[in-house]
């Protein structure tokens, strides 16, 4: 087989060297490309455009394979707990019992936030998004860690940050829980695991005792590792183009965070259920809302259904249907927007037009539903996507200063007019 390939432009030929993945993706590098034939490449919503190598994520979307390190999801998801896989995206390997206990005693020790984090969540406005809530309160970490602020200061105070990070996220995310409702907050309790303590965190009434439910926990548990990475999707890609200009991880992390939010991606949790309230509310017709999917004049689309990269099945879905069945189950929920939702999916899997399209439920679709039923509010649905992927951000962040990868800097094709004099505006 040729490793390379050849183009020519406009009459000039020029040869481009193959890159061959571990897994035999095959990709062309172009990075030659413009000083021997003076092209750009062009490619919207980079469709088919690599933006880096990495070892972290194995996804093929015809397959519905996704895998960290070599693991498959499946396997992590079964066997594994959060920290663990969290250890295994940001280090490489999996950590032997030494390396575990270690990671998750730092990460204890840094649970608790500056208590001045609180004057910032008195000056929100009651009944903001917790989304926007959270972009700032991680952004203000550099302020709180200075040490942050040079993420060239040595794999030591990179790893401290970092740990910083992962331990004050659930912190943080109940903070946020609390301060919607107005009640006071529970404190971390670092005999807690990190699943265990987000729970308590956010459910506790300081009032109360709190039964911390490991079926909950379980299925909490695997929520989040099947959230944890997802290679180069919009938020992963912002982490890694912020971070190429050598801002804090705090920074880069919250603007992963603003590009997670928008309902093409994990906002798409939060809108799943509330299309189910609005079928519900509207009569609970289900096919109402699929034609209005279908129909090109009406920019209604499901939310849940399609994925940019998945063209056969959303592997993560597959795992959490099961994991919404084991929950609803356990805590007897009869919700009937449930309902609504298996009537989508089984009319939705038999339609033709998303039979063509190779539309089917992806992972949003399920993971409101569970997480409703645990008692969050949905305004919460896209947080909790967020700390659930926060190591695999991570990890992109580490990679790409790791391996000292360059300032990111796109291209363009410029569509504009060509040059003009300026006219005085009293001329005009
Ligand atoms: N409902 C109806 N039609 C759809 C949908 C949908 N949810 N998704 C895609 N289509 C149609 C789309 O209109 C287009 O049709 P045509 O070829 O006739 O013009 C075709 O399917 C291809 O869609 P696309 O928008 O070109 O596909 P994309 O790869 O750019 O977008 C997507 C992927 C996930 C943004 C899109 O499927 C979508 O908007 N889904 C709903 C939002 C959602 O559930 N997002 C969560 C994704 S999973 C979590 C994550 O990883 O972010």
């Amino acid at each position: 087989m040729s490793e390379t390939a050849k183009i020519n432009i406009q009459g000039k030929e020029t040869e481009l060297p193959l890159i061959v993945g571990s897994e035999h993706e095959v990709g062309i590098d172009i990075s030659k490309l413009r000083a021997e034939t003076g092209a750009v490449t062009l490619d919207f919503g980079y469709k088919n455009t690599g933006s880096t190598s990495s070892n972290i994520t194995y996804l093929d979307g015809e397959a519905g394979i996704l895998r960290h390190r070599g693991y498959s999801i499946e396997e992590l998801a079964e066997k594994a707990d959060f920290l663990e896989v969290a250890y295994l995206l940001i280090n490489g390997e999996l950590p032997n019992e030494e390396e575990y206990q270690k990671w998750d005693t730092e990460i204890r020790r840094h649970t608790l936030v500056n208590g001045d984090i609180q004057n910032i969540f008195d000056a929100w406005p009651t009944g903001s998004h917790p989304m926007g809530q959270l972009i700032a309160m991680i952004s203000s970490l550099s302020s709180f860690y200075p040490e942050s602020l040079d993420p060239n200061s040595g794999d030591e105070a990179r790893m401290r940050t970092i740990t910083r990070l992962l331990a004050k996220m659930p912190t943080i995310c109940a903070m946020i829980s609390k301060n919607r409702i107005g009640h006071p907050l529970v404190y971390p309790q670092n005999s807690l695991n990190y699943v265990e303590n987000y729970l308590n965190m956010t459910f506790k009434h300081v009032t109360e005792d709190y039964h911390i439910d490991p079926v909950l926990v379980n299925a909490m548990n695997k929520l989040m590792i099947l959230h944890a990475d997802h290679e180069q999707n919009c938020s992963a890609s912002t982490v890694r183009l912020v971070g190429s200009s050598h801002a804090n991880l705090y920074a880069s992390i919250s603007a992963g965070i603003a590009a997670l939010w928008g309902p093409l991606h994990g906002g798409a949790n939060q809108k799943v259920i509330e299309m189910l309230e609005a079928i519900h509310a509207d009569g609970g017709d289900a096919q109402k809302y699929i034609d209005k999917a279908k129909d090109k004049s009406d920019p209604f689309r499901l939310m849940g259904f399609g994925h940019r990269v998945y063209k056969n099945f959303d592997p993560r879905a597959k795992i959490i249907k099961k994991s919404a069945d084991e929950v609803l189950a356990k805590l007897g929920v009869n919700d009937p927007t449930l309902e609504i939702a298996k009537k989508l999916e089984e009319a939705v899997l038999s339609d033709p037009y998303f039979i063509e399209r190779k539309l089917f439920p992806n992972v949003d679709f399920y993971s409101g539903i569970i997480y409703r039923a645990m008692g969050f509010p949905v305004e919460m649905f896209t947080v909790l996507f967020a700390l659930g992927r926060l190591p695999g951000w991570i990890a992109q962040w580490k990679e790409m200063m790791e391996d000292k990868q360059p300032i990111g800097r796109p291209r363009q094709i410029y569509t504009g007019p060509v040059t003009r004099s300026f006219v005085p505006r009293s001329a005009r």
